[in-house]
């Protein structure tokens, strides 16, 4: 047998330690996972009722145009329904868009370190991913700007971005956005979105009419709390979300996750509340970061990656010894650095505390 080419020696996807695993193999009876930027305190509680009327349509297939939850999204967003695909997990979206407009000779360019499945869907379709340093964790606009060329077909901006957490702001994007020629895509992959409180962040549905070429990514999995579920969507313009449809599994998003999201969409209190919850739990972990000297990025979305000042994996397992799973820096090209999802208070604290075991540090009390 013989696999595509482009697929020989692509990595396989290494998710975060699970839970129950860690518990079997430590013997610990608590373990606090903030290894894949969930939410700490779950979805809106109207998810779990919504879900009891879901029971009669187990049998049936579910619409993959999702009509309710684009009609209920787009009504949210101010945007026309046309301009909405949805997908299983935002990470389809990627994948489609991939399938879509990448294709051999072609390029995508990207920052250097982002969000990993830009690189591996680009490989996967034959093109070349052009990788673009980072410059104190920021993505280098003009550098990507200088890298676009007649081969490329898509510009991946992570924002924030993932494992630095940082923002790309307005004037940036505009001004990037006034230099791409037509042929390119430009999609800014908005996963944490809902956590940003920043004002220089870019409300960019409102570029929408200005740049057909700008595609947004967004998804339920983060701050709606329904990573489970798999569900996400793309906001673009109508002739980029028909070459999508052209791509897309006819059955893509399920049914219990249309409704899940209709109703964690209506509970807007509830989003409000995490936004509140985690921009102070980003703030304490920055504050006693800070105290204890450990370089970190400005984080903007829901998990910090600092500076350890030791070897990543070695950090990694201390914690783990103590119940709590974080992300080791060495897969995310920041060897001595881990990256931390912002949990509730209580596992905010448990995580500090831990850490200072850790790396011999006393904790103080800036809780
Ligand atoms: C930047 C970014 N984009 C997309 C995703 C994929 O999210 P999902 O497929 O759960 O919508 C993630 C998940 O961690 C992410 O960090």
């Amino acid at each position: 047998m013989k696999p595509k080419a482009a697929i020989r020696g692509l990595p396989v996807y290494q998710p975060g330690k699970p839970l129950e695993e860690v518990k079997r193999e430590l013997g610990l009876k608590e373990v606090i996972k903030l290894a894949s930027n969930e939410n700490p305190f779950g979805c809106s509680p109207a998810v779990w009722e919504s879900l009891a009327a879901e029971r009669e349509f187990f049998a049936m297939y579910p619409e993959g145009t999702a009509p309710d939850l684009r009609r209920e999204l787009a009504r949210h967003l101010g945007v026309d329904e046309a301009r909405l695909i949805f997908g299983n997990g935002s990470d389809e979206v990627v994948q489609m868009l991939a399938r879509a407009y990448l294709e051999p000779g072609c390029e995508s360019v990207m920052a250097d370190r982002t969000f990993p499945r830009y690189e591996t869907l680009t490989r996967m379709e034959g093109a070349t991913p052009v990788e673009v340093p980072l410059v104190d964790g920021t993505h280098d606009l003009e550098a990507m700007a200088s890298a676009v060329n007649e081969r490329t077909r898509i510009v991946w901006i992570c924002n924030p971005n993932n494992p630095t957490g940082t923002i790309v702001a307005r004037d940036a994007l505009v001004r990037f956005l006034d230099r791409m020629p037509e042929h390119v895509l430009v999609v800014v992959d908005e996963a944490y979105y809902e956590y940003v409180t920043d004002p220089a962040y870019p409300d960019t549905v409102s570029l929408l009419d200005r740049y057909p070429q700008l595609f947004i990514l967004r998804t339920f999995s983060k701050i709606y709390g329904l990573a489970a579920f798999r569900i996400g969507y793309g906001i673009g313009h109508p002739d980029v979300v028909t070459e999508l449809n052209r791509v897309r599994e006819p059955f893509n998003v399920n049914r219990l996750a249309q409704r899940a999201a209709r109703a964690a969409l209506a509970d807007q209190a509830f989003v409000e509340r995490c936004r509140r919850l985690n921009r102070e739990g980003v703030e304490t972990i920055s504050r006693q970061l800070h105290e204890w000297g450990l370089h970190h990025f400005p984080s903007h979305g829901n998990f910090v990656l600092l500076d350890t000042g030791k070897p990543a994996d070695e950090v990694f397992q201390s914690l783990l010894k103590q119940g709590i799973i974080v992300r080791s820096g060495e897969a995310l090209g920041y060897p001595t650095y881990i990256r931390v999802t912002v949990g509730s208070p209580e596992q905010n604290a448990r995580f500090l505390d831990a850490l200072a075991v850790c790396l011999g540090r006393q904790r103080n009390e800036v809780r």
